[in-house]
């Protein structure tokens, strides 16, 4: 994979915003619905409860507002809207026509559909068109999986969940908050998880769980040895919600403690495209990234796909200052 030539185009994160559908499902209302429980739903994936309901439009229209809030930009001045998602509203035309509309954007749109890792690829693409001249792009993760979840199947049902998070790209001059990146997928593995059209998700949780560890720690291992950092260096790590033991296990096979993880699965469940953006959003909500921190963002989805990024945040001394 590509280490990033030097003179390109930077960026850096200016706005950021989340969605969550009203609607808590606990476990507790899940012991209602299947054969489980509480305990062993937090004991083998460390999920309490979930969010779900609305679409995926929707959700990405309040969480793309909050983040162009944020920035305080004009809507008008957007140059190209990302949404990654696995889960759109229609086959055609992508849901990112309807979100562009619904937030006054006048620009290229486009969905990605890399499924859990959909917003860590979603990101290499906006940071990508900065290279090539665009200056402002809305990078969005959204999906609503309770609409493709059985919600008789308790392998499954546990798991997934509903919800949203928006990140403002602004072009910088000079070097951006880009260091290194990867993106991976092996389509050899494609059955261990997968969707008919029009059908639910279909899982081999054990040997999902197996590749996910090797394959995030594999991507995340590329983009510090891109970036020229070392796991020592990482101040915040951003994985993938899907489970807290496939954290855990990443983290300490990467050696970074569990203190520097962004967690936020206990209350989202599995968001798929949606969960980096909450966990990266409530982790800068809380202050726990300042300036000139390195950020690595890590996922993994069917596919099986892997990506992550290195950023360093506010780019190289954390002031890079955005072009007008
Ligand atoms: N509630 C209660 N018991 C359950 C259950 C549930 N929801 N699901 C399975 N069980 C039972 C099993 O039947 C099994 O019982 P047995 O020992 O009597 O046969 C036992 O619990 C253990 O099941 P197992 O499948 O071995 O559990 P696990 O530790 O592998 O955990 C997952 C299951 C799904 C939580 C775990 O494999 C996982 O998280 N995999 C990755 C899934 C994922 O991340 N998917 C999204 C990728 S983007």
């Amino acid at each position: 994979m590509p280490t990033i030539p030097s003179g390109v185009r930077g960026a850096v994160i200016t706005g950021w915003g989340t969605a969550l559908p009203p609607k808590v499902l606990t476990n507790h209302d899940l012991e209602k619905m299947l054969d489980t429980s509480h305990d062993w739903i937090v004991e083998r994936s460390g999920i309490h409860e979930r969010h779900v309901g609305g679409t995926t439009a929707g959700l990405s229209v309040e969480s793309g507002r909050k983040a162009l809030d944020m920035a305080g930009i004009d809507p008008l001045s957007i140059d190209a809207l990302v949404l990654a998602t696995t889960t759109p509203d229609r086959c055609v035309p992508a849901t990112s026509a309807t979100v562009q509309q619904a937030l006054g954007l006048r620009c290229g749109a486009f969905d990605v559909n890399a499924a859990c890792s959909g917003f860590d690829y979603a990101l290499v693409q906006a940071h990508g068109m900065i290279a090539l001249g665009a200056k402002k792009v809305l990078c969005i993760g959204t999906d609503t999986l309770a609409r493709i979840t059985d919600w008789t199947d308790r392998n499954t049902a546990v798991l997934f969940a509903d919800g949203s998070g928006a990140v403002v790209l602004e072009a910088v001059e000079g070097p951006g908050q880009l260091l290194g990146w990867d993106l991976d997928a092996d389509g050899s593995a494609e059955k261990y998880l997968y969707a008919e059209l029009g059908g639910n998700i279909q899982m081999e949780g054990k040997e999902v769980f197996r590749r996910a560890v090797r394959i995030m720690v594999d991507s995340a291992t590329k983009s510090m040895s891109h970036a020229g950092v070392t796991a020592d260096q990482i101040a915040l790590v951003v994985p993938h919600q899907a489970n807290i033991r496939i954290i855990e296990a990443a983290c300490s096979r990467l050696d970074i403690p569990m203190e520097k993880a962004a967690v936020v699965l206990q209350h989202t469940g599995n968001t798929s495209s949606a969960s980096i953006p909450l966990a990266l959003c409530d982790a800068l909500d809380n202050g726990r990234v300042q300036p000139g921190d390195l950020v690595l963002l890590v996922g993994f989805g069917a596919g099986m796909t892997a990506a992550s990024l290195i950023l360093q945040w506010g780019g190289p001394g954390g002031d890079s200052k955005v072009l007008a």
